[in-house]
């Protein structure tokens, strides 16, 4: 919304929220979300053109256009539970919209939601007949957290769904209008509603698919000394395949892929495609031994007991640029450690808040130190499990120096330079390359 307020000077643009102090938090100087170049935007247009507000029902009514970002989390009770998403407070603001609307709308579905759910949206909507219209779009979102605003400056492409009747046509072309102020007009594609949901659930499981595909490899590589980098490299010169999204690592996190894959998992069962269910609920499963595959490594590369060892965690966003640590491998990860009994030290720059409050309540010793120097000091393993950049630039040697020996490196992103690390005396393990150990004895298969 900020971006659109920053494109469209012409546009008001009001964002409101059930939680008040969400919005006091972005109407003040720090933002409640880390999200690089956002704040200048914010600045930039906050009280000129975007406006955050408590009041939603006067907003409903004032307003022409509504996108409804909702959160839609996964089922945690009855039909579904674990795997459909849960519609209650998109079908709360449906019928919100329906009592304070005193005047025609278009209403936007942003949020990502499983197929047909707008439908049901339009049914809520055009129950009450009367003189008041409600056009349902779909719009889902592409941005990656991290690069929000580089991706809504120049998204690879925009895609409105809408009905092919006159007044869903009329819809369309206005939401297209407000676009087109920024984004090259071929790269707007228009399709009908259901297609649109469908193809933001399939974008999101193809990305993970990569990511599993990749990590799956990782395996067989630290099983035969190939090279992850180095097979990752050679299959993503083919144009066909495409070099992006072919790193490996200790897994996907963020608070889409699973949720909507297993969505999408949900709704092939339902619609009685056990096959492409079980074909695309594999690529979770995948995700999970990932992260399995790298705590058996530590426990094992240890001597198999970490309880009272110390580990440092450097990294605990589930990916760079972000303090978002929803679904992180890092968390998992630090649970399954701290029933090791190991002590755990994390250490992140933007994330520590929202690990501390995804671990409270946690038994066990954990600690949250910023500096990443200090976090490593004294302790056994280090970890990393976020590829901020600052990590490759960390001065190993003196790390190295302030650690109990012999010191072990794990590198959950590979981002580091492993050889030199082991020439500093390091015990280094990657992910899907073979280990540099100085253990004379060490069976690295
Ligand atoms: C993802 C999609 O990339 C966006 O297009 C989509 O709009 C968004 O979900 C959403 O549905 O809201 P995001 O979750 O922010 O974006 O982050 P990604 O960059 O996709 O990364 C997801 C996870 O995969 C991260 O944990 C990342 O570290 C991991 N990853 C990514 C890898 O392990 N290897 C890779 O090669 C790429």
């Amino acid at each position: 919304m900020a971006i659109i307020a920053y494109k469209c000077p012409d546009c008001q643009v009001t964002v409101v929220d059930i939680n008040p102090e969400r919005i006091d938090a972005w109407n003040s100087n720090e933002l409640p979300v880390y999200e690089p170049g956002l704040d200048k935007i914010v600045k930039k247009t906050r009280g000129k053109n975007l406006f955050f507000a408590k009041d939603i029902e006067k907003q409903i009514k004032e307003n022409d256009i509504i996108f409804v970002s909702v959160n839609t989390p996964t089922k945690t009770f009855g039909t579904g539970a674990g795997m459909a998403a849960d519609l209650q407070y998109w079908e709360k603001t449906a019928r919100q919209i329906l009592e304070n609307s005193q005047s025609s709308k278009i209403v936007i579905e942003k949020s990502t939601l499983p197929v047909k759910t707008a439908l049901a949206m339009e049914k809520i909507l055009n129950s009450a007949k009367g003189k008041i219209r409600f056009d349902v779009l779909s719009n889902p979102e592409f941005l990656a957290e991290g690069t929000a605003v580089e991706d809504l400056e120049n998204p690879d492409r925009v895609l409105i769904g809408s009905h092919e009747t006159r007044s869903g046509l009329k819809a369309r072309q206005e939401l297209l209008d407000i676009y087109s102020k920024w984004v090259p007009k071929e790269k707007i594609i228009t399709s009908n509603i259901w297609s649109a949901e469908l193809s933001k659930l399939v974008a999101n499981a193809f990305l993970a698919q990569r990511v599993s595909s990749i990590n799956s490899i990782s395996a067989l590589c630290e099983k035969t000394d190939a090279d992850i980098s180095e097979v990752a490299k050679a299959v993503g010169m083919d144009s066909r395949v495409g070099s992006k999204f072919l790193q490996a690592g200790i897994g996907f996190g963020g608070s889409c892929f699973k949720k909507d894959i297993l969505n999408l998992v949900y709704l092939c069962s339902y619609y009685g495609l056990q096959e492409v269910a079980d074909y695309w609920e594999s690529v979770v499963k995948i995700n999970e031994y990932q992260q399995d595959r790298f705590i058996a490594n530590i426990l094992c590369s240890m001597f198999n007991t970490l309880a009272g060892k110390k580990i440092c965690i450097l990294g605990v966003a589930f990916k760079a640029n972000t303090g978002d640590t929803r679904e992180s491998p890092a968390i998992y990860i630090t649970r399954k450690l701290l029933a090791e009994h190991a002590e755990v030290i994390i250490s992140d720059p933007k994330a520590l808040k929202n690990a501390a409050a995804d671990l409270a309540g946690m038994k066990g010793s954990v600690k949250y130190v910023e500096d990443p120097y200090r976090a490593a000091s004294g302790c056994h393993a280090l970890t990393i499990l976020t590829d901020w950049d600052l990590y490759r630039k960390l001065d190993f040697r003196k790390i190295y120096k302030s650690m109990v020996k012999p010191a072990f490196l794990f590198d959950g992103r590979n981002i580091i330079d492993h050889k030199k690390c082991f020439a500093l005396g390091f015990n280094v393990y990657p992910i899907g390359k073979p280990a540099l150990s100085h253990f004379q004895t060490e069976n690295n298969s």
